[in-house]
């Protein structure tokens, strides 16, 4: 039953819990009950707000590895004492999940201010439970502040060397023709850049989803999605870094991920503003920072283009994609915005030796009045396999043509970056 998880039933007798609720009012969290009691059969216990505190104090309290503190609306104006309760069960090394009933965003965020491990809504979803009692009970122990930030930096965080780290986009200009696969595998070989160059420091790599309606980087790296996400999103401008850590995955250890929600939102439910919010945190906290936009122009398309160091606008040689980037060069130029930072990749570019295909990508960029110099070849069967696997093409065809060409591109705009980085 609970096999994967760290801390496992006991069998003794009278054993005192190994896991607590701490509720105002459990039974109004019955789901809660049913899903501690699959988990842990009777080692788990539930407290009140006001015998909690109390708790952690007596001898018993040492077998307590975890509690599950549930919160509702009810419980907005008990936040001080909600704040005391989880202070002191982090620093008796006592791992805290936050259940959150009907919560408002911001007070959310606050909850989680307080220090809380990890956050499920309420009701749960299946398996949610367990999942997040997992995640917390691997998760490196952070007991005090110090160990938070040493934890942060452990997970990517801390704030990059040189102070600001750089945001790329990627834009793929029609539907299917590569955006997603390219800006996952760019920012893999950026983050693990170290493995193809001697005495070359990988740079913290985050990958933010911001197609919020049919985003599949966490699909290219077969991450979960996280409920957590929705939250994050309708309150981007109160978040802080340790939130944008509680929202983040790290696939493999080397690439923090920002997925898409769940659910399919509304490109329009982030603003300007929130983009604007949402940018210069990941820039404080990373070296580089891809974002990967949907095909779809929205009202924060400007914000991005004018934030981001580098607009990589994604298009294969055929109608779809030269429509639409004449029709998006043309929505640059007239609106004034700033076309010399978008560069145009060519994906599924025909090769060096095909002189038809030549002529066909100088026709192309001449119609565009853009140049188009970098060019992504076909990769083939390997390129879906990858992605349906959930790994980037270093580690599932590390000698696939597209993957050489990507890594090719991160090694130069690497070394870009570290010069604009010692010039300043
Ligand atoms: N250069 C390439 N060679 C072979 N397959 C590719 C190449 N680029 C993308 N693909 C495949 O095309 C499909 C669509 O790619 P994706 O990155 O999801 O596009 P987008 O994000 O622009 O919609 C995926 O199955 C991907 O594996
Ligand atoms: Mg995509």
């Amino acid at each position: 039953m609970s096999a994967d998880l760290d801390v496992e039933p006991t069998d003794q007798p009278f054993e005192a819990p190994v896991a607590c609720t701490v509720a105002q009012d459990v039974y109004h969290f019955d789901l809660l009950i049913e899903d501690m009691e699959r988990l842990w059969g009777d080692k788990w216990g539930d407290l009140s707000f006001a015998d909690a505190v109390e708790y952690f104090a007596q001898p018993e309290a040492k077998s307590l590895k975890l509690i599950a503190v549930a919160v509702s609306h009810r419980e907005e104006a008990e936040i001080g004492m909600v704040g005391e309760i989880i202070r002191r069960a982090k620093s008796r090394g006592i791992r805290v999940l936050l259940v959150a009933s009907d919560v408002s965003p911001a007070m959310l965020h606050q909850f989680l201010k307080l220090g809380a491990d990890d956050f499920v809504p309420y009701p749960l979803p299946d398996g949610a439970l367990k999942e997040a009692v997992a995640r917390v009970m691997q998760a490196p122990q952070n007991t005090t502040e110090g160990t938070m930030q040493t934890l942060s930096a452990a997970r990517g965080l801390a704030k990059p060397m040189g102070g600001e780290g750089s945001v790329f986009a990627v834009h793929g200009l029609a539907g299917g023709v590569g955006g997603t696969s390219f800006a996952v595998n760019l920012a893999w070989e950026m983050a693990t850049i170290d493995a193809s160059l001697k005495d070359a420091i990988a740079p913290k790599v985050c990958v933010i989803d911001l197609d919020l309606q049919f985003g599949n980087v966490a699909t290219l790296l077969d991450l979960p999605r996280r409920d957590i996400i929705v939250e994050i999103l309708s309150d981007l401008q109160s978040m802080d870094s340790d939130a944008l850590r509680q929202a983040m995955l790290t696939y493999r250890d080397k690439l923090s991920v920002f997925t898409a929600p769940s659910d399919i939102l509304p490109l329009d439910m982030i603003g300007p503003d929130d983009l604007r919010a949402l940018i210069s945190l990941a820039r404080k906290n990373f070296d580089l920072v891809v974002i990967d936009l949907p095909a779809a122009l929205t009202g924060w398309s400007d914000t991005i283009l004018n934030e981001v160091d580098i607009y990589f606008a994604i298009l294969e040689l055929e109608m779809r994609s030269a429509q639409n980037a004449l029709r998006f060069a043309r929505a640059l130029r007239s609106e004034g915005l700033p076309i010399d930072r978008v560069k145009f990749i060519l994906n599924r570019a025909p090769g060096l030796t095909d002189i038809n295909g030549k002529s066909r990508i100088k026709r192309l960029a001449d119609s565009l009045d853009v140049s188009i110099k970098t060019l992504l070849p076909d990769g083939g069967k390997q390129v879906s396999a990858a992605c349906d696997q959930g790994e980037p093409l270093a580690i599932s065809a590390r000698k696939n043509p597209l993957r050489r060409e990507i890594q090719k591109i991160a090694t130069s705009l690497h070394a870009g970056l570290a010069q604009t980085a010692s010039a300043a």
